[in-house]
């Protein structure tokens, strides 16, 4: 299901800095308005994304907040003051102008308040924390959408992200994922998305208006699950092809890594969730986010450097050193992940994934990562 998005253009909202939102006139009753939730390098675009349709589209406020765990830059500025007086996150998204209707807002529950449709775009670990603090405080209706890659782990089993959001917050949440390395999309490269629904209907649609632009192309599939599990696993695969990268071993050998990777994915998805389909992992959540982030990719990218330095320095480390307070996810989804395999009996099956593990917490050395029997056929 592609969407198109509707070209009525209303002139901007000259929005100031820090200001509080702008009392809703009679007219403005039935438009939605639209919180995200995290400002890091993907959050960031994605508010930009959003507040670009927003402006167009009269069926939503103008107006965009997105929430930004505050943090003092070197100059000794809050960063959210910062973007709010350059248009600019100087720290995640240098260098790309954003537009004047993203109001940035250190206050959680200040930014949600008054939306009713809510796009989650943290790092998966504090995820869990957010939506302790948001119970009771979002609007009546309200709808979710989550753009994290990840699970948490729980001693009865692991929970996907928009299941934390539904139970915990009550409220409905479908899944945007895809071949989208942000930088790319913020300087407007062709990339498409996918989003994941539950249920037939308008919301979905919402959404995929919401989100699409002539070089953001989104279709939607009835798999939340499916959707979120692509873009979650895929990066313990990209673990595995960085590796390969840092141990030189050339394209055929990552080739057979991202193959046996995709096979693990769909195989793990599946067992975790019958309902799960098989034609999900040809969307671009599936395949091409696979694809993308295996070549580029932060996760690719620093697992490289771990290969390169035999496996000496630890990922946290090069993670500091590297990715200046942007988050991997890989290393933590194959520990989340290994522990999933190991309570289930199913370690056997899943020879890349546990691999993965084994190496990022140096049980085993990075040229383990095509020594291991990866072609011990796994379930379909
Ligand atoms: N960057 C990408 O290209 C990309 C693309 C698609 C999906 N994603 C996914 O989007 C999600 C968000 O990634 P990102 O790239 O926007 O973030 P990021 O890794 O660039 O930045 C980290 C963010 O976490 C915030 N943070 C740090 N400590 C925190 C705390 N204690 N509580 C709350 N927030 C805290 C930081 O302020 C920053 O905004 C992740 O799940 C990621 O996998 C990223």
């Amino acid at each position: 299901m592609s969407q198109t998005i509707k070209s009525q253009q209303q002139p901007p909202l000259e929005l100031q800095a820090g200001r509080e939102c702008p009392a809703v006139n009679s007219n403005d009753g039935h438009k939605s308005r639209v919180a995200v939730i995290g400002s890091g390098n993907w959050g960031t675009v994605a508010a930009k994304l959003i507040a670009s349709n927003t402006l167009k589209l009269p069926s939503f406020h103008d107006e965009v907040r997105m929430w930004v765990f505050e943090e003092t830059l070197p100059t000794g500025e809050k960063l959210t003051d910062v973007i709010n007086k350059t248009n600019e996150n100087v720290k995640y998204l240098p260098g790309i102008k954003l537009g004047k209707n993203i109001v940035a807002d250190p206050d959680l529950e200040n930014a949600v308040k008054d939306a009713n449709m809510l796009v989650f775009v943290t790092p998966h670990q504090f995820m869990e924390g957010i939506c302790k603090r948001l119970v009771g405080k979002i609007k009546e209706g309200a709808e979710a959408i989550s753009l994290i890659k990840g699970m948490e782990v729980k001693t009865e089993g692991p929970c996907m992200i928009s299941s934390l959001i539904s139970n915990q917050l009550m409220i409905n949440c479908c899944v945007l994922m895809g071949a989208n390395i942000a930088n790319d999309i913020a300087v407007e490269k062709l990339s498409e998305a996918t989003i994941g629904y539950r249920e037939k209907g308008e919301i979905a649609e919402k959404w995929a208006q919401l989100f699409s632009t002539p070089y953001f192309m989104v279709s939607a599939v009835e798999d939340v699950e499916g959707v979120e599990l692509c873009g979650t696993l895929k990066n313990v695969v990209a673990i595995a092809a960085g590796l390969v990268d840092g141990l030189e071993m050339g394209n055929n050998t990552k080739a057979a890594i991202m193959r046996i990777g995709l096979r693990e994915m769909k195989t793990f998805s599946k067992l975790l969730f019958p309902s799960v389909k098989d034609s999900t992992f040809f969307e671009s959540c599936g395949v091409g986010d696979l694809i993308t982030t295996c070549l580029g990719g932060r996760n690719r990218k620093v697992s490289e450097a771990f290969a390169r330095n035999g496996g000496r320095r630890s990922f946290d480390d090069l993670e500091a050193e590297m990715l200046q307070g942007q988050k991997l996810q890989g290393v933590s989804t194959a520990r989340d992940i290994y522990g999933v395999l190991r309570h289930r009996g199913w370690l056997e099956l899943f020879p890349l994934f546990s691999t993965v593990h084994e190496i990022s917490t140096c049980r085993l050395p990075p040229s383990a990562i095509v020594k291991y029997n990866l072609q011990k056929p796994v379930l379909t």
